[in-house]
């Protein structure tokens, strides 16, 4: 396979830490976007000393003008980015009548306008290349629906509505664009919701599922591998369960 240039969102956690190591392992050079700065710098020194080519940059997704520039320096530094991962998200449990116009903002524009504008940013190198790759994490509860989680539901539905856009608009061009909707991943958000109370823990939710355990990360990160890859050139604007056989 050709050594690419991955951007890849939300990598120094969960999900998008485990599409990181499972591109670099596959030869392609990554940058690790994250607001938490100091767990990308840690991953990526982990990549490195691996012998993969990665670098971290600190970044809020929701700032149009941070990832003008991040994108801008990942071309400099390793030239054009044809694969892109988005994986940063938040989550929030408010009964409807709790999401203030606030709440509802902030999860639009980290969970939406942050994934739109790093798709958009992506598109002029892969239209250039002629060869692009571009996966969004949503999430199972955009297809079920989720009590307490209007403002993250919407959000999720958005990202598998721009998945199928950027798909339409760019398939003649060589660019594929597929999005996964986990449904449950053992992940540090996960983690967070079930000791919180929100959710069940993920022991009680992974016991539902019909292959018997939560996902790990690299559930999601090996097919997201594979929807990266030139053999998956013909898969494009699909929504593709990676959720052990069940969604809620
Ligand atoms: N874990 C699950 O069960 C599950 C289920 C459905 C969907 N998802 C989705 O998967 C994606 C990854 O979640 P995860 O479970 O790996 O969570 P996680 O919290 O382990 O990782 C998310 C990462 O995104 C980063 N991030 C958050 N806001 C950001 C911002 N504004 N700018 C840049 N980085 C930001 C965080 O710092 C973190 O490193 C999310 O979009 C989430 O909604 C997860």
């Amino acid at each position: 396979m050709s050594a690419r240039v991955a951007v890849v969102t939300g990598a120094a956690s969960g999900i998008g830490l485990g599409v990181a190591l499972r591109l670099a392992e596959a030869g392609h050079a990554v940058a690790l976007l994250d607001r938490d700065g100091p767990g990308a710098e840690a991953a990526a020194a982990d990549l490195t000393a691996r012998g993969s080519r990665a670098v971290a940059y600190e970044v809020d997704v929701a700032d149009r003008g941070a990832l003008e520039r991040t994108f801008a320096e990942v071309r400099t530094r390793f030239g054009p980015i044809t694969i892109l991962v988005t994986s940063a998200g938040i989550e929030s449990f408010d009964a409807v009548a709790d999401i203030t116009p606030e709440k509802w903002d902030h999860i639009l524009a980290v969970n939406l306008t942050g994934t739109f504008v790093c798709m958009q940013l992506a598109v002029p190198d892969m239209l250039a290349e002629g060869w692009g790759r571009m996966v969004t994490i949503s999430s199972s509860s955009a297809q079920s629906g989720a009590p307490h989680m209007a403002h993250y539901v919407a959000s999720k539905g958005g990202v598998i509505g721009l998945t199928k856009a950027f798909a339409r608009e760019f398939a003649s061009a060589g660019i594929t664009v597929n999005t996964i909707p986990p449904t449950i991943v053992d992940t540090p958000m996960a983690r967070h919701a079930g000791e919180k109370g929100d959710v069940p823990s993920i022991d009680v939710l992974g016991a539902m599922v019909p292959v018997g355990r939560a996902a790990v990360p690299d559930d999601i990160a090996a097919t997201t591998a594979f929807l990266c890859s030139d053999d998956a050139g013909y898969i494009t604007g699909q929504i593709i369960g990676v959720n052990g056989g069940m969604y809620i």
